[in-house]
């Protein structure tokens, strides 16, 4: 076993979100803008988000949701404060470190699915495999991961070729297939209607659980918190649990 340096002195809750799986955030701050106009996006946010946990974030448009979801998934680092993925910190890693990590251990989903209008829907799989930074033989298989979200005989279709719903999987899929330890999922029911909101929601909840995914979606869907773990609320900047 190689020599471990000894531990510098930090924070022992930075210590101990270091050895956590999943998402940790701590005293997260985040303020976007100049000095003429600062809008405090996040402000000291705490977040435990445990591998196989859907937690749900619900709150006010321009409450800080989507910033919170940059910042855990290391697209914005913040002001202030500490996120860690599986156990790696995401705020004193260099952009490439960060990218890295990224890539390897976060997944997203957006609101409209953002799949790539030329590809099929194995593509978009096979292509995130490509870019995520790990062994080829730890991939789930393409065609065995769109099964698992029901579509398998739909994996030659463009996202023209499918429905909302069906475009919503092929995002959850190609999010799900390098095996990310945290899934961060913005507004996944927008555009869907009541059953396919209720569809993807659960499938998001099976998903974690079966893959023990830390997952994070924001919601304005009330009517889809029932299959949530947890469900907190954000409000200018902050983060509450209930709502
Ligand atoms: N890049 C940016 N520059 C300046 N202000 C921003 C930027 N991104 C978000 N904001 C502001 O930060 C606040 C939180 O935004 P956001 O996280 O997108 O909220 P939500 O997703 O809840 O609607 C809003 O007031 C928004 O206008
Ligand atoms: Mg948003």
């Amino acid at each position: 076993m190689s020599p471990r340096p000894a531990p510098a002195a930090t924070d022992s809750r930075t210590d101990i979100a270091l050895k956590q799986p999943g998402l940790v955030m701590r005293a997260v701050s985040l303020r976007h803008g100049t000095a003429a106009e600062i809008v405090q996006a996040l402000d000291d946010v705490h977040l435990t988000v445990r591998p196989g946990e859907l937690a749900a974030v619900v709150g006010p448009s321009g409450a800080g949701k989507s910033s919170l979801l940059a910042v855990a998934g290391g697209l914005a680092c913040p002001d202030h404060g500490t996120v860690t993925v599986a156990g790696h910190d995401m705020t004193v890693a260099s952009r490439r470190v960060r990218t890295g990590l990224r890539r390897r251990h976060i997944g997203f989903v957006f609101q409209s699915g953002n799949l790539l209008p030329a590809l099929t829907a194995i593509d978009q799989l096979r292509l995130a495999q490509r870019i995520a930074p790990r062994a080829e033989r730890t991939h789930r298989d393409a065609y065995e991961m769109l099964t698992e979200v029901g579509l398998a005989d739909k994996a030659d279709r463009r996202p023209d070729q499918l429905s909302g719903g069906e475009r919503q999987r092929v995002g959850i899929a190609r999010a799900l297939v390098t095996e990310p330890s945290v899934l961060l999922v913005d507004e996944p029911t927008a555009a869907l209607d009541r059953a396919r909101s209720h569809d993807i929601v659960r499938l998001l909840a099976r998903e974690a659980t079966r893959r023990s995914v830390a997952v994070v979606m924001v919601t304005h869907d009330h009517d889809v918190l029932q299959y949530c773990d947890t469900v907190y609320e954000m409000i200018d900047g902050k983060l509450t649990i209930g709502g």
